[in-house]
């Protein structure tokens, strides 16, 4: 992909990941929306871009408000005439606690920016991309903890999870569109993320945790080691030009995945065992696969983009 004068919206600009990305995707030429909470420091990230003679605009936004993502999502084609090109979902918020003692607070706070964040940036710009019929990519940032389970980090890594799915199902949907899908999983990044409780919301503040100095300054202490934001954005657009599905330069993160896979494969019988059964249900899963497609050809009509851009119009009026 050319990247010079693609429009590329990312989300947690503001700081680490985000920020790399604008520092990198800018300097190949991207026209950057960038998007964050925390609006004074993106105001400080548009500015440190501009000064390097990047294109940059933005706007304070929290993910999970719906209607103000819609509105930006509008602002962004004000802007710069037409929808995204590049689409980074990179904004995250992390949360470290006895997953027994976690509340609903902490659940809707943290599925709400790492998962729901991730959907609104979905169902609000994959059909505008779609609409202006141009090839584009979608870049997720999810974490290697997203493959396995943890018990100090469930909710996280439930979170995250959710989103290597979700982007493995929208990168089968979307190549018929030319927009590849990649999904990032960082093991650690030099970043903010041990500061994530200063943009919890007041409404979801009670936790099941303690979030004190000394376990911000431990966590702090974890990722002030881990990969510069820069270097990450670079095997970021290296994925993005390979079209790989998964980005993941991490390689001490070898053992616990190939682990798991192991585990997952070990509880998995042998053909052998049940030949007939796996015959008749795998021909079901291939007639239902073709029904599918020969429903979705009579469909033709009903471009995903075309229907979603209605939609919106009518809730408009
Ligand atoms: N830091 C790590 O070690 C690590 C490891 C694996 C994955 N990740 C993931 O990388 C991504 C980037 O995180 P980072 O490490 O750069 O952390 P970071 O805290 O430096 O950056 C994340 C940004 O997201 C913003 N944000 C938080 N909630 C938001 C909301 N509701 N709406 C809009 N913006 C919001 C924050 O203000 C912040 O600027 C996250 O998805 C994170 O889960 C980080």
């Amino acid at each position: 992909m050319d990247f010079s004068g693609k429009i590329a919206f990312i989300t947690g600009a503001a700081n680490g990941a985000g920020l790399g990305q604008a520092h990198v995707f800018g300097r190949a030429g991207c026209r950057l929306f960038l998007v964050d909470i925390r609006a004074d420091a993106l105001a400080t990230a548009i500015e440190q871009l501009r000064a390097e003679g990047i294109e940059a605009e933005g706007c304070a936004l929290d993910l999970t408000d719906r209607v103000a993502y819609a509105r930006v999502a509008d602002r962004v084609e004000e802007v710069y005439g037409e929808p995204p090109h590049l689409l980074f979902n990179t904004a995250g918020v992390f949360a470290i606690g006895p997953t027994e003692m976690s509340r609903y607070e902490d659940f809707d706070w943290v599925l709400g920016v790492n998962l729901g964040g991730v959907v609104n940036g979905m169902v609000t710009l994959v059909p505008r991309m779609i609409d202006a019929g141009r090839p584009g990519h979608i870049v997720t940032t999810a974490s290697v903890g997203g493959f396995y389970g943890a018990d100090a980090v469930a909710i996280y890594s439930a979170s995250k999870a959710a989103v290597i799915n979700l982007m493995e199902g929208y990168r089968k949907a979307l190549a018929k569109y030319r927009i590849g899908v990649s999904v990032l999983c960082p093991m650690n990044i030099n970043s903010n993320i041990g500061l994530s409780s200063q943009v919890r919301p007041a409404q979801l503040r009670a936790s099941g945790y303690v979030v004190d100095d000394a376990t911000t300054a431990s966590l702090q202490g974890i990722f002030a080691h881990g990969m510069d934001p820069l270097e990450l954005a670079g095997h970021v657009k290296a994925g993005i030009e390979r079209n790989d599905l998964y980005i993941i330069p991490y390689p001490e993160a070898a053992v616990p995945v190939r682990q798991h896979v192991e585990d997952i494969l070990a509880a998995i019988p042998a053909t052998s065992t049940d030949p007939d059964g796996v015959a008749s249900r795998t021909a079901a899963l291939e007639n239902w696969a073709r029904d599918r497609d020969e429903i979705a050809r009579r469909r033709s009509d009903q471009a995903p983009g075309r229907v979603v851009r209605q939609r919106q119009e009518e809730a408009a009026r």
